[in-house]
């Protein structure tokens, strides 16, 4: 037997205000027509003034709690993927954990942009896997309306706010893909590629905030390439093929980047969870918001194989195969 984490619960928090691609176009150089278009968004949801990545964090464990029958007490790890953190430091993660009344137990951010739920899930099941938790929360939370440059008209419209969460808890499995839990985590990072996706502040360089700034066109040409290997290379590991997986839960970025990555995969665009119409892209909140609309909406259902990718800003990228 080896020791594996399951997923027991998923929850999702999205702020109340929705922002159409009609109202953006009121306040940018853009249309409907050409956002749509050119990466499948039709609208986002935007934190309300005061309301922080930490607010968005909690509502959305609080959800993944009840999910999962546990109380906040019972959590032994809170990991929490950001790239908009309440403040440089204490870490986000230290703010949710402190509401949900669990002092003592460790607390962290992990920043790997848009990968990063996907890197906080790994960690999380590796804490779990060693022995050294039982219970983990893996949060991605963000609020990427905070950091957007409103007169930078190829970035402000492609991004939205919200937060996902799943709940882990330790479970023993017989070491094949049959198992439930986490079957596998893959990350990557190439670094060279830094300039392409970051944001122009920050406490040592500037001293300010910052704001997004992409090379689109770059950065779609790798996430393409990426993903597909990042995919491939966890059903490798695993032994398992395509046509094995029930669900591709990707990160929401462009819905064209989903479709050429299902298409590089030979996966029916049917088992691919879409959720960047609604949401836009949320970075590292994307892939738990997806995975919790397709359990709620029934898609998802326990003991389905489920394939998580993500890229982002770094490069990172990665992979994590998980039977529900
Ligand atoms: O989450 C991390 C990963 N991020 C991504 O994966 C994003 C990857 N990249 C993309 O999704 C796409 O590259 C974009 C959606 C960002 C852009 O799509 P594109 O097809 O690469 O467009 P483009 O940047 O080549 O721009 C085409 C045209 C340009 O006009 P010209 O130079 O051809 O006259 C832009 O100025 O579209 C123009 N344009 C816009 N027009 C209306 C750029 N942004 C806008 C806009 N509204 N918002």
């Amino acid at each position: 037997m080896i020791k594996r984490s399951v997923i027991e619960g998923v929850g999702s928090y999205l702020p109340e205000r929705i922002v159409s691609n009609a109202e953006l176009a009121t306040r940018v150089d853009t249309s409907d027509e050409w956002i749509v278009e050119r990466s499948g968004i039709k609208q986002r949801h935007m934190a309300a003034d005061g309301e922080k990545t930490s607010d968005l964090a909690i509502a959305a464990v609080k959800k993944a709690l009840d999910h999962a029958g546990r109380d906040g007490k019972e959590i032994d790890l809170f990991v929490l993927a950001t790239a908009t953190p309440d403040q440089t430091f204490p870490a986000t993660a230290a703010r949710v954990q402190a509401a949900l009344g669990r002092p003592g137990v460790p607390s962290f951010d992990v920043q790997a942009v848009c990968s990063g739920f996907v890197y906080a899930l790994a960690v999380a099941d590796n804490f779990i896997k060693a022995g050294q938790a039982k219970t983990a929360v893996v949060i991605g939370a963000e609020t990427f309306s905070r950091i957007l440059d409103w007169n930078d008209r190829t970035t402000c419209v492609l991004f939205g706010d919200g937060a996902g969460a799943v709940v882990l808890g330790a479970a023993e499995g017989q070491g094949t893909a049959a198992d439930r839990g986490v079957l596998s985590t893959h990350l990557h990072s190439d670094g060279r590629h830094h300039d392409m996706l970051y944001v122009d502040g920050g406490p040592s360089a500037t001293q300010t905030t910052g704001y997004l700034r992409m090379k689109g066109k770059e950065v779609f040409r790798h996430a393409v390439v990426n993903l597909a290997e990042a995919v491939n290379e966890a059903l490798g590991a695993n032994a398992i093929t395509i046509d094995q997986i029930d669900w591709l839960v990707p990160h929401q970025a462009n819905k064209r980047i989903l479709d050429s990555t299902a298409h590089k995969l030979g996966l029916d665009p049917a088992r691919v969870i879409v959720t960047v119409d609604q949401h836009a892209n949320t970075s590292a909140a994307s892939i738990p918001l997806a995975l919790a609309v397709g359990v709620e909406d029934g898609r998802i259902k326990k003991g389905d194989l489920v394939i998580l990718e993500a890229m982002g800003g770094g490069f990172t990228w990665g992979s994590a195969l998980v039977r529900m």
